[in-house]
């Protein structure tokens, strides 16, 4: 207990230190941390590598990123990044683990933590055991500045779940029809129980910019269009089987390519994303993980 103690003392300072001290310092809200939901319709689409690379993108701003890996099935995000995490979110009740000790170390500082099976077990958690599970969960914001949020795909409700949970969504298409289709699909249900959530969308595996901007046009005229309501686009991210090769070598390929036409792709984004009117600096931010846990009861 007394080791927990010190370790997050530790933590929380180094971050008070690091936002003094910080040159490229994005000041957001200390208190909570941004929660940022990256979503999609369709499986397969490139979340997993597009929330990792962004982790390591936004962590050269000095921010402290941890990535929850909410997909149920998979653990994608571990696999991804060559790293086993040996517990989950269940392990803070269960295990009367803390928050810290359950978060796997990434590259360049990042923090993973799997929700794996803990996440289908929120479900049947008693009132005390929710409690509980919150307030221990509430620690990560004395700790972290972004938390990246990398779902499963379709429109199962723990992944509706957590998109309404988190304070913005990012959704993942390619340009091709059934990906397009299904985000939009993903879109409309977000929208219908949150009508004024911000949306940004990447466009994943263009063969070029002009091939990205008409699969984007496609998304937002039908948004406008059908659902009256529009989305931002936030980045195009090219075709390239760098990201292939970086999977299968289990490095990510921000690190591994950084000159790449990816890289630089991915890094406008998360350079987008930090800029100021990206930030919502006027709301009080909600607790995100009792927000999930209220939308999953
Ligand atoms: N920009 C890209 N260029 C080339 N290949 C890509 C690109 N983005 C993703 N891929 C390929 O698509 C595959 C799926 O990527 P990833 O696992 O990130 O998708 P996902 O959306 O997280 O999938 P799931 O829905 O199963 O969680 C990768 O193995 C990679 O080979
Ligand atoms: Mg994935």
């Amino acid at each position: 207990m007394n080791d927990q103690a010190t370790k997050l003392r530790e933590l929380i300072n180094a971050k008070k230190i690091f936002d003094v001290n910080k040159k490229n310092q994005v000041n957001i809200n200390t208190d909570q941390a941004r929660t940022i939901c990256i979503t999609s319709g369709k499986g397969g689409v490139g979340k997993t590598n597009f929330t990792v690379n962004l982790a390591i993108a936004l962590s050269k701003y000095n921010l402290k990123v941890v990535i929850l890996d909410a997909d149920l099935g998979l653990a994608n995000v571990d696999v991804t990044l060559g790293i086993l995490s040996k517990y989950n979110l269940l392990d803070l009740i269960t295990n009367n683990m803390s928050v810290l000790d359950i978060m796997t170390d990434g590259p360049n500082g990042i923090k993973i933590i799997s929700g794996g099976s803990g996440i289908l077990e929120l479900v049947n958690l008693n009132q005390h055991d929710v409690n509980n599970l919150i307030s221990k969960i509430e620690i990560i914001n004395d700790y972290a500045d972004v938390i990246l949020i990398d779902t499963g795909a379709g429109l199962s409700n723990s992944v509706i779940s957590f998109a309404l949970a988190a304070e913005e969504i990012i959704v993942i298409a390619t340009p091709e029809p059934p990906s397009i289709t299904d985000a939009y699909a993903m879109i409309k249900t977000i929208k219908k129980r949150d009508k004024n959530k911000r949306i940004r969308i990447v466009i994943n595996r263009a063969d070029s910019e002009s091939e990205g901007k008409i699969a984007f046009n496609k998304l937002k005229y039908a948004s406008e269009r059908f659902l009256n309501t529009s989305i931002e686009k936030l980045g195009i991210m090219r075709e390239d089987p760098i990201v292939s090769r970086s999977i299968k070598l289990q490095q990510p390929l921000i690190l591994q390519y950084p000159n790449s036409l990816i890289s630089k792709n991915i890094e406008c984004i998360a350079s987008k994303l930090l800029n100021k009117s990206s930030i919502n600096y006027e709301k009080d931010r909600e607790n995100f993980f009792a927000r999930v846990v209220k939308l999953f009861k």
